[in-house]
């Protein structure tokens, strides 16, 4: 047993070397290539930033040109995945429907799959980035009983996107810039997060050479978990139960009692020791998206006061516990009138740039090999077989 290093939870492992993004969970710092979040949620857009972390710079105008342009001439899928969604119940939870409708994009795409090949790599890096909306959008469609709508190409990625999902065939449909923009901001601080659950997910199924569309279903599996991703769900759902400011101190008292399962959602961090900076971002685009609407929301006041007496508390502080991002987009998003439902969903279609980015540069790094880790046996030693007329 002495032969392997037991970490459980890779708390102390590094899996893979790494040049895309960096995490100081000590200071709070997040950079994607070198560029501060800050400054990319602030400046960039989201297709900027899946340019940097997929090729490694930020894009000249013309590459960025091209780039928005290959995206676009992507967005439709086959029209046969609308008959495969049709398979599935309506009351279906869209991560389900993500899940599958994923993995069966390589058997749509027999050339992507093809991942020997630099072009076809790209390709398939185009294509994921580019459908991913558009699957999202057509499985919160069919949940809703509505019709399917299709990519309309003259507008942004996202604009495009909230379009898919807004607009009915009966009505005109108008993106409103300020939540285009607020949205874009939110995929902008989702896209990557280095060697998280999913993104190792995807790593490990793509050393054994599965096709990347099939790695990415893998990852979007994992992603869907309340300790990962359905966080923004699980915190809604929190914020909802706890209802008042009043009612925080009971909800405080159970998350420190070591006998009760609870936890505050969207409190806590593997890595982030300190404020996660995408929470900070999220807070204000909170406000400014909830200001656009006119929205008056009580879930705000009782997410603002959670953290208030949290921050203070001597629990989280000893155990360094800090809001994360979960924390405050799912008050965003439900202010844009996503369901619930789709929450982890809008994390997926962010995410995807980072997965396939961390699944590019692992099959193209010469040092990289096929994951298997080890474990320490802890089952029954050798023993003989007993006939079952013999067994006590
Ligand atoms: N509420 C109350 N106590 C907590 C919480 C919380 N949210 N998070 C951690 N703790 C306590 C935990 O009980 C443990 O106490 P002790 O040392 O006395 O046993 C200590 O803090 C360390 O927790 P851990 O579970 O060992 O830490 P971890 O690094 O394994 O887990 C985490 C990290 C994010 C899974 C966890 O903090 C958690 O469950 N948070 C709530 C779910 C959540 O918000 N997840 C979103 C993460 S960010 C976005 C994403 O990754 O998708």
């Amino acid at each position: 047993t002495g032969m392997f290093t037991y970490d459980p939870g890779f708390t102390s492992t590094a899996s893979c070397e790494s040049k895309i993004t960096y995490i100081d969970g000590d200071a709070g710092v997040l950079l994607y290539r070198g560029y501060p979040i800050q400054q990319l949620a602030e400046h960039g857009d989201f297709l900027e930033t899946c340019y940097l972390l997929l090729y490694g710079e930020l894009p000249t105008g013309a590459q960025k040109a091209d780039f928005d342009y290959r995206i676009t001439r992507h967005t439709m899928v086959h029209e046969q995945m609308a008959k495969f969604f049709q398979g599935f119940r309506r009351d279906a939870h869209p991560m389900a429907v993500m899940v599958a409708a994923v993995g069966a994009l390589s058997a749509f795409y027999h050339d992507s799959t093809n991942i020997a090949d630099p072009t076809q790599r790209l390709v398939a890096s185009t294509r994921m980035i580019a459908k991913i909306p558009t699957l999202a959008a057509m499985a919160y469609k069919y949940s809703i009983g509505q019709p399917f709508v299709y990519p309309k190409n003259d507008l942004d990625y996202t604009s495009n996107f909230l379009r898919m999902c807004f607009a009915v065939p009966c009505e005109d449909y108008k993106v409103n810039p300020v939540l285009a923009r607020a949205l874009d901001r939110i995929f902008i601080l989702h896209a990557d997060h280095e060697q998280n659950a999913s993104t190792s997910t995807v790593r490990l199924s793509g050393s054994s050479g599965a096709n990347p569309f099939a790695c990415i279903a893998a990852g979007i599996a994992s992603l869907w978990g309340p300790a990962h991703g359905g966080a923004n769900e699980a915190v809604l759902k929190m914020l909802e139960e706890i209802g008042t400011p009043e009612r925080i101190p009971h909800y405080i008292a159970r998350a420190k009692d070591k006998d009760d399962p609870f936890r505050l959602m969207g409190f806590g961090h593997r890595v982030y020791k300190n404020y996660d900076p995408r929470a900070k971002i999220m807070q204000t685009t909170t406000r400014e998206v909830l200001s656009e609407l006119g929205v008056k929301d009580v879930l705000l006041d009782v997410a603002l006061e959670l953290e208030r007496i949290a921050l203070h508390d001597d629990y989280f502080i000893e155990k360094k516990l800090y809001p994360n991002i979960d924390f405050y987009s799912g008050i965003t998003l439900k202010a844009m009138n996503f369901p619930t439902a789709m929450f982890t969903v809008l994390f997926a279609v962010a995410r995807t740039v980072g997965w396939i980015a961390q699944w590019k540069e692992m099959i193209e790094d010469p040092g990289s090999k096929i994951g298997r880790p080890r474990q320490l046996y802890t089952g029954a030693p050798q023993r003989e077989y007993v006939p079952i007329t013999k067994r006590a």
